[in-house]
């Protein structure tokens, strides 16, 4: 079914060989068993320092073809979408090839009738229902860009996101299920949109029944555009042909600076890349059901719910809610109602349902399993131990996937039940990722046994191209620090048997719960409120998010009651990045630790935050050293 599908260890080294020794020969073998409507004249073309990478460049074709129409012949009936709500009571949804590719079809003339056109951007603000998944391919399906944005986003942070990508057209929700809370998604881009001026058009899917505010000439309901174009009559639209490198979405994410990146992905390249790389370290079969509990908004949806499983012609699940409502049992009862093969989640999952205890777990039928798999952050052994005795009951591999949002797919990870699993280590890079551990004056750092920071030595299909509209800051941001090398961010170590672990960022960038954030974007954000003179915000651990986020602010005490004014910061951040980016603790401090150059030492903050303040390092070099005692004195457990 998968010609490129490795089944051996032994396999998995010839292929890696073949994969760094000639790379294009290797791509093109793979690319062979996809769709296009013209074949490339040239696998690969690339240069870092630009950075300027081309795959496949001369190809035409539509992701959407591969994805949907080449399985109707013969799989049209099989699932593509099996779709859980919030709710266990609501009945689930079934979405054929057939009948999604049917859907996607007249959605995309629902967009077309609508004015958009190939290579406008919409952004996409949803819950997860099958209509995320449809409006996503649908933009596809006809050239429109799509940026999804996750539900949990505030108001301010969706203004902006339109702004950088200066999108036309936006493609919401009433509103969400989210557990116990109903998200008023309507109501947030409505927010957002006071004094947008390129927003044309909002298309609003009835999910909650929020009462929402449509506003007449702009706003207009999924439904009935639905029903104008079927009284059209003509259910088909044909896929727009697409450029191999023509620009399939953009996805932002955190980085050290204050504002997210629109991290630029394109067609051939992602397609082949989230298809390869799902077929290979999951080993998905034919007919198994996969569970990915990620939300769309993330790159891990874009990829494994929806990208990646259906070019292969895979039935993925797509669940609305949360792993804890209505109890801690939720995802081991999906497992069992859709004997789910494949449950692919995150370690802050993972540990905040093992606090839960094993009770919810029991009277649940988990035997359907055959992989797991973990992402977005480090998972610790005792998490990894726990999910595989508990969930795998021993025989399922764990898959421990390191990637990026810009790296489009899985790069360092073993394949399930071909290469072997290394408790908290991601293990090996997969064919075409040549990982290379670089120190700080720029060298590389050979052997076993060493660490060092993370970077890749040449381009793979799925990586990313540009940062919408500013390629300088694609070109500073990932190529810059190291000649001729893409610099993850990551540091990482290497062992003796050449398996990378990932150890965490080495920028200001932190992971909650697998969701990055930049601290200089929390910092701006609280520095907003009121009374707030500075900031500085830093990660410590935490023992469900991974990391929590420690604020210590200086605040000129204007407001009287120190706990309501953390309150009022709180409120602050989620109204200008969400609640995900609400710090865990906020302490009041009269200053901040800066050197003379008047830069804030971070290093002590971070140190006093995970409560190692025995040896704090030299402080020699501060403004004012005494700073450190009364910070350390005010630490907030
Ligand atoms: O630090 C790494 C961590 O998550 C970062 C990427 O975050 P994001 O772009 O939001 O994508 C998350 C989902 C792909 C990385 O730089 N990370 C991701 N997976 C792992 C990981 N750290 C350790 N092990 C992993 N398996």
């Amino acid at each position: 079914m998968y010609p490129f599908q490795i089944k051996t260890k032994e396999a998995y080294h010839k292929s890696y060989q073949q994969s760094i020794e000639d790379p294009e020969t290797f791509w093109a073998s793979v690319a062979n068993h996809f769709q296009w409507k013209k074949k490339w004249d040239k696998v690969l073309e690339w240069n870092f320092n630009e950075p300027n990478v081309k795959w496949f460049s001369g190809a035409k074709l539509n992701i959407t073809e591969n994805c949907l129409d080449r399985h109707l012949e013969k799989n049209a009936n099989t699932p593509a979408i099996l779709w859980e709500s919030n709710d266990p009571e609501e009945h689930h949804r079934v979405l054929t090839y057939k009948e999604l590719h049917f859907k996607v079809m007249q959605f995309a003339n629902v967009l077309k009738s609508n004015g958009v056109k190939k290579g406008d951007r919409i952004c996409i603000y949803m819950g997860m229902i099958p209509e995320l998944a449809i409006a996503t391919l649908a933009c596809a399906r006809i050239g429109a860009i799509h940026s999804v944005i996750f539900g949990g986003f505030s108001a301010q942070a969706i203004a902006d996101r339109l702004q950088d990508a200066s999108a036309e057209f936006i493609i919401t929700c009433d509103g969400a299920f989210r557990g116990a809370k109903d998200i008023p998604l309507k109501s947030v881009i409505d927010d957002a949109l006071v004094g947008n001026k390129t927003v044309k058009r909002v298309i609003v899917c009835t999910r909650t029944r929020t009462p929402v505010s449509m506003i007449k000439g702009r706003d207009v309901w999924w439904e009935d555009e639905i029903k104008k174009v079927e009284t059209l009559g003509n259910p088909d639209c044909p896929a727009e042909i697409m450029d191999a490198e023509d620009i399939l979405f953009i996805l932002y994410t955190s980085g050290s600076t204050g504002k997210p990146k629109g991290v630029v992905h394109s067609t051939a390249g992602y397609m082949v890349w989230t298809n390869y790389t799902f077929v290979n370290v999951f080993q998905y079969q034919p007919a198994q059901v996969h569970f990915c509990t990620a939300d769309i908004g993330w790159i891990t949806g874009h990829s494994y719910i929806v990208y990646g499983p259906l070019s292969a012609g895979a039935t993925t699940l797509m669940f609305e809610g949360i792993p804890t409502w209505p109890d801690a049992g939720r995802f081991w009862e999906i497992v069992d109602k859709y004997k789910v093969d494949i449950l692919y989640t995150a370690p802050t999952a993972i540990r905040s349902l093992m606090g839960f205890g094993l009770d919810y777990i029991k009277g649940k039928d988990l035997s359907s399993l055959k992989v797991l798999g973990s992402v977005g952050e480090p998972i610790n052994e005792e998490a990894w131990n726990w999910f595989h005795k508990n969930i795998g009951k021993g025989k399922c591999p764990i898959v421990d996937t390191w990637w990026q949002t810009e790296t489009g797919g899985i790069m360092i990870s073993n394949m399930a039940n071909v290469t072997p699993a290394k408790p908290s280590f991601a293990t090996l890079p997969l064919p075409g990722i040549q990982p290379c551990l670089m120190d700080e004056n720029g060298k590389e750092i050979e052997g076993k046994n060493v660490s060092g920071n993370l970077c890749i030595k040449a381009p793979w299909p799925g990586m990313i191209r540009t940062t919408y509209g500013d390629h300088d800051r694609c070109k500073q941001t990932y190529f810059s620090a190291y000649e001729n090398k893409y610099f993850t961010g990551d540091g990482c170590l290497r062992d003796a048997e050449g398996n990378y672990r990932i150890t965490g960022r080495v920028d200001d960038v932190l992971n909650v719960s697998g969701h990055r954030i930049g601290t200089a974007e929390v910092e701006n954000a609280i520095n907003m409120h009121a009374g707030v003179i500075e900031s500085a915000v830093v990660g410590y651990p935490h023992d469900i998010k991974g990391q929590g986020i420690y604020a210590y602010v200086i605040h000129d005490g204007s407001h009287g009651d120190p706990n309501l004014t953390k309150q009022d910061i709180l409120q602050t951040v989620s109204r200008i990045i969400g609640p995900i980016a609400k710090p865990d603790k906020i302490q009041f401090v009269p200053g901040l630790p800066k050197t003379r150059s008047g830069k804030i030492m971070r290093r002590i903050l971070r140190k006093i935050a995970e409560g190692d303040t025995g040896n704090l390092g030299d402080t020699s070099t501060l403004l004012d050293p005494s700073l450190v005692d009364v910070i350390k004195d005010g630490k907030i457990n």
